[in-house]
């Protein structure tokens, strides 16, 4: 099977030039100004941008929280990303203290081999680093699973302590692997949220006030020095505020291995959200919470002058009605996180290129490359190349939209971003040559997203370097 895609604009994180695409066996095979080849199709995408598939660094399909189950599974879930843009993810797979690490893995594609319609990897979430660990996660890293996952927050559920946390750091250094952090200082909030349950708050509000901004800084500077110690790299995962930004940023300064995601989120809403009555704050729960507004000026910044490098969706969805209600009567109990896994391509390009923050580079770059790179995808992914995949996006700069929960297809009862006015659209989705959304119709498979089998850490990546477009 041989398709051209003819007459749209490529774009990658360093180019963007009118180009005609030929695909063959799932891969790109030729780009040039003009290809008069046959085909079996010839696809026309005038006036269209076409861009390497979004990856999503950061999701939790179908994964157990608070006492209930994400309502988007990896059918639903990665239909609503191929819909948004993305065509790989990499999602948690979260492990059991005193099990052996493959138990989990083996649950993870379990939930995934039938279900994805893109392509997928897993990160390995650490809580403990025993022995029976050392001796399991070479294989597990040499099988492709070259990122583990540590929790600094969630006390008494999956927060690990610093020995672990350091462990992991070295033997990511011995097996090329990346350590990701949820950065948050898990025993202050502890205190804080019991102070504010025993003096009867127990509003959506008060999720915010327990988790403060300067938890997170403490926690995301602690993870930068004992990378810096273990002579590692550390990627922290929804950074959302100034005082975890200057850390990464001093860290990066000292010449450490450390990089910050952030999410649509973060850049967009804030903590007054979780004020809004009749409970409804609790659609806007997330840990870290949303920062006061000042901090978003702040997280574009970073993003623009590379002190944060990624944006991930942080999805984990949960409907309001029957699941973020478990905590009407008490903040602990809502369970967090939210649906942005479809919207965060768009948002970003909206937000971001439209608005002039960022470069149309920049955005390919955050959104897709940046990530493949870190995460030992590249070439394959995060580019349009000839040899690379064909993840392909054919996106309308100019269309006009709203999102909202009645036309999204996440399988969750409303939208974090209901109301807000986006321009641009992806048109249609191919993912390894075939099309998985075509004229904003899904057409794909259940089944047809293969496990993506990672390289270990690329340790010729430099921070320097790291700057798509100067
Ligand atoms: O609130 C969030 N972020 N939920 C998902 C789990 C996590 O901490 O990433
Ligand atoms: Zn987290
Ligand atoms: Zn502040
Ligand atoms: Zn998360």
């Amino acid at each position: 099977m041989k398709k051209i895609i003819k007459n749209g604009t490529v774009v990658t994180a360093t180019d963007q030039y009118e180009a005609d695409i030929l695909i063959e066996n799932g891969k790109v095979s030729a780009i040039a100004a003009s290809l008069n080849e046959d085909a079996d199709e010839v696809i026309d995408a005038k006036g269209a941008f076409l861009f390497p598939g979004g990856i999503d660094p950061h999701t939790h399909l179908d994964m157990p929280f608070g006492g209930t189950m994400t309502a988007d599974d990896y059918e639903t879930g990665t239909i609503a990303a191929a819909y948004g843009g993305t065509t790989s993810i990499i999602d948690f797979c979260l492990t059991n203290k005193g099990e052996p690490l493959q138990n989990a893995i083996n649950v993870w594609h379990e939930k995934s081999r039938d279900k994805a319609v893109i392509d997928y990897g897993f990160h390995l979430q650490l809580t403990e680093v025993t022995d029976d660990v050392l001796n399991e996660l070479p294989g597990i890293v040499e099988n492709g699973i070259t990122s583990f996952k540590v929790f600094m927050a969630y006390k008494n559920v999956f927060q690990a302590d610093d020995e672990t946390l350091f462990k992991a750091l070295v033997t990511a250094r011995e097996q090329g692997a990346l350590v990701m952090v949820h950065a948050e200082n898990g025993d202050v909030i502890d205190f804080l949220v019991k102070d504010a349950l025993q003096k009867g708050n127990t509003d959506p509000i008060y999720h915010a006030l327990t988790r403060p901004p300067e938890a997170e800084g403490e926690a995301t500077g602690r993870a930068a020095e004992l990378t810096g110690l273990a002579d590692s790299q550390l990627y922290v995962v929804h950074v959302t505020c100034q005082e975890a930004v200057e850390k990464i940023a001093a860290a990066r300064e000292k010449g450490y291995r450390v990089w910050g995601e952030t999410c649509p989120q973060y850049l967009t809403l804030d903590q007054s959200y979780l004020a809004k009555p009749d409970f409804e704050g609790a659609k806007y729960v997330w840990s870290p919470p949303l920062r006061e507004k000042h901090n978003q000026d702040l997280l574009w910044k970073a993003l623009k002058n590379g002190q944060l490098q990624t944006i991930g969706s942080d999805q984990c969805s949960f409907n309001f009605n029957g699941q973020k209600d478990l905590g009407k009567d008490d903040f602990t109990k809502i369970p967090n996180g939210g649906p942005i896994i479809e919207d965060r391509f768009s948002v970003m390009f909206s937000e971001g290129v439209k608005k002039g923050r960022i470069s149309i580079n920049e955005f390919v770059d955050m959104v897709s490359t940046r990530t493949a790179k870190l995460f030992g995808l590249f070439p394959e992914k995060g580019t349009i190349a000839v040899g690379s995949d064909a993840d392909i996006v054919i996106f309308d700069p100019n269309a006009e939209r709203t999102i909202s929960a009645s036309t999204h297809h996440m399988n969750v009862d409303y939208s974090a971003f209901e109301g807000m006015k986006v321009t641009g659209e992806p048109i249609s989705v191919l993912s390894r040559g075939e099309f998985v959304i075509r004229d904003k119709q899904f057409v794909g498979k259940p089944g047809s997203g293969q496990f993506l089998k990672r390289k270990r850490f690329n340790s010729n990546l430099q921070l320097s370097e790291e700057k798509a477009t100067q």
